[in-house]
C-alpha cells in the first residue's frame, strides 16, 4: 500500500483529485468507483473547479457508487442519490445515463442488488474505486461482521454508524436503518483503489485497518491484500502510523 501523507484536509482533497484527474484524462471513457460521506466533499469541489476551468472532461466517464439508503428517495435531501447530484454530477459534463448507485426505492432487496450486479458487470469493471472509510473501519456499507459479503447486498446498519449519520437527520428515527452496498469482491475487483482518511477521530481505525490483522471485524482490513492500494490521508489521521 502507498501511503501518501498530506497537511491537513484541503491538501487531502487536492492530492486524491489529482490522482482521479490523472485518472479520467489516461483513461477518459473509465469507470470510477464513488464514494459518499464527508470526507470525498472537498474531492468533488476540486473536480468541479478543474471542470470549469477546462482541465477535466467528464463526457465519457462511467460512475458506479459504493451504496444507497434503503428506503429513501432520490429527491430526498439524504439520499446518496442527491448527494452525487448536488456536489458533483450535476456541475460537470457528464451524461446522467452513465451515473449509478443501488436503487434505494427498490423494497425487494434481492432484485435491487442482482439489479445493481448487473450494472456493475455491464460497466465492464472499475478502473479507480474510491473510498472513505468508517469509524468502525466500514467500506461502503460493509459493517463489521463475520464475513465478507462478496456482491451487492442489503445490510443492517450498526448503531455506531446509526448514530454517526444522524448528523444528517432531523431526528434520530429518520435515519434509515438499512443500505444497499457494493461487497468487498466488487471493490477489490477494482483495479485501482483510492483510500481517503482526515481527521484525528480516524487515527486509531487507520492504524487498525492498514497495519492490523484481516478480519471481516474490520472490513477495510481487506485493503491489505490488494495490490494497488493508495491511501490518501492527513497528518492527524496517520498521527498512530
Ligand atoms: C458512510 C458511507 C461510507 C463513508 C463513511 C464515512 O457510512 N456509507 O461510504 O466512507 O460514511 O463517512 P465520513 O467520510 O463522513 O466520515
Amino acid at each position: 500500500m502507498k501511503i501518501i501523507r498530506a497537511k491537513d484536509y484541503n491538501d487531502m482533497s487536492r492530492k486524491a483529485a489529482n490522482i482521479i484527474s490523472a485518472q479520467i484524462i489516461m483513461k477518459p471513457h473509465c469507470v470510477l468507483g464513488l464514494a459518499t460521506g464527508s470526507t470525498p466533499i472537498g474531492i468533488y469541489e476540486q473536480l468541479v473547479e478543474w471542470y470549469k476551468k477546462g482541465d477535466l472532461d467528464f463526457s465519457e466517464v462511467t460512475t458506479l457508487n459504493l451504496d444507497e439508503y434503503k428506503g429513501i428517495a432520490r429527491e430526498n435531501e439524504q439520499s446518496y442519490y442527491f448527494f452525487m447530484n448536488e456536489k458533483l454530477f450535476s456541475k460537470v459534463n457528464i451524461n446522467p445515463k452513465r451515473t449509478f448507485l443501488p436503487d434505494g426505492m427498490e423494497p425487494d432487496s434481492g432484485k435491487a442488488c442482482a439489479d445493481y450486479n448487473r450494472i456493475i458487470e455491464a460497466a465492464g469493471g472499475v478502473d479507480l474505486q474510491l473510498l472513505g472509510l468508517g469509524h468502525n473501519g466500514h467500506i461502503g456499507f460493509n459493517e463489521p461482521g463475520m464475513a465478507f459479503e462478496a456482491q451487492t447486498h442489503c445490510v443492517n446498519l450498526t448503531e455506531s454508524t446509526m448514530k454517526a449519520n444522524q448528523r444528517f437527520f432531523a431526528s434520530a428515527d429518520e435515519v434509515p436503518k438499512q443500505a444497499y452496498t457494493m461487497g468487498i469482491k466488487t471493490i477489490m475487483q477494482a483495479k485501482k483503489i483510492l483510500v481517503v482518511v482526515s481527521g484525528e477521530d480516524k487515527a486509531a481505525i487507520v492504524k487498525e485497518a492498514f497495519l492490523g490483522t484481516i478480519t471481516p471485524k474490520i472490513q477495510a482490513s481487506v485493503l491489505q491484500l490488494h495490490n494497488d492500494v493508495t491511501l490518501v490521508a492527513d497528518e492527524a489521521a496517520l498521527s498512530l502510523i
